[in-house]
């Protein structure tokens, strides 16, 4: 696995902690250089501050010190790699225009783009639905992966090879009580990817997206523990999944062994979409 990626590099957005970090992680350990991108960073001064604007789960994983995004460069540097930890905010246009130029010219090349950034924590039956939290999670989940996109795509058309994947959710695909917000973006999502598949073809860019179940991150260990075991018990496995079950998903989605892969929606969920009884 260790040189899968060697050569490539690697930007993920959201990469502060839960998934994009072990996305970060394991696309280093498979050989490649990675540029870890999030609104919080350990070294801020402004955290509280940011954690503040971009709500409840940012202000509650801020507050209990789970921001590690210069800690995975540190971790990523370790294993030999060469790697950077930006401040990004992926609904501000200009700032993700600034730092894909950034990474180009300090990295040489963004080749895969991981856009994993989202926000979770907007969960409300259809009437209690917060307007501008509507509003935050098209603008993050759906239009900051268009922007990140749109970003990277002249320099992978120019160079002739990119892997775009695009994190959706079960929720997208199976809608969720409560999630219209998140649930509506996560579908997008889908739509975006399977576009840009078919956009990207010529240019040998692959967009493919993955379906995560119920994954075993910090988020999740945040919500109600009695919801977390209902969720837990529509899985075939009876388990969540790790972290690292979408990373590996992710390494050979975007290395040359899926180079005729485009398109597709890999569920890793656990069968959690099965009709298990
Ligand atoms: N954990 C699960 O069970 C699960 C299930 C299905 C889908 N997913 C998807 O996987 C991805 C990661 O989920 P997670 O559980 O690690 O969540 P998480 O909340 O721990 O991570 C999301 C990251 O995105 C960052 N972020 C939020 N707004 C941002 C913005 N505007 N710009 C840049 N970064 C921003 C946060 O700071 C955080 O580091 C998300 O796309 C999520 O929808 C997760």
């Amino acid at each position: 696995m260790n040189n899968l990626l060697r050569g490539k590099v690697a930007l993920v957005t959201g990469a502060s902690r839960g998934l994009g970090r072990a996305d970060a992680l394991a696309l280093a350990a498979a050989g490649a250089d990675v540029v870890i991108t999030d609104i919080l960073m350990e070294s801020d001064a402004g955290a509280a501050e940011t954690a503040e604007k971009y709500g409840l789960l940012s202000r509650h994983m801020q507050s209990t010190g789970t921001v590690f995004a210069e800690r995975t460069a540190d971790e990523i540097r370790a294993m030999g790699r060469r790697t950077a930890a930006y401040k990004m905010d992926v609904t501000d246009t200009a700032e993700v225009k600034r730092v894909m130029e950034q990474a180009v010219s300090e990295f040489g090349s963004v080749d895969i783009l991981v856009n994993n950034a989202a926000t979770l924590d907007h969960v409300a039956q259809l009437e209690k639905q917060r307007e501008e939290l509507w509003q935050r999670d098209l603008q993050v989940n759906l239009t900051g992966s268009f922007n990140c996109c749109r970003a990277v795509w002249p320099h992978m058309k120019k160079q002739g090879w990119g892997r775009i994947i695009n994190m959706a959710s079960v929720a997208g695909t199976l809608g969720g009580y409560g999630q219209s917000s998140y649930a509506t973006t996560k579908a997008g999502i889908l739509g975006l990817t399977r576009s840009l598949a078919i956009e990207g073809a010529r240019y040998n860019i692959t967009a493919n997206a993955i379906i995560p179940g119920i994954i075993n991150t910090e988020a999740f260990g945040s919500i109600d523990p009695g919801m977390r075991d209902r969720m837990v018990d529509r899985t075939a496995f009876k388990r969540p999944g790790e972290p690292d079950d979408i990373a590996n998903a992710i390494v050979f989605l975007v290395s040359d062994l899926a180079k005729y892969i485009t398109g597709v929606g890999l569920n890793v969920s656990g069968g959690i979409e099965l009709f298990t009884f």
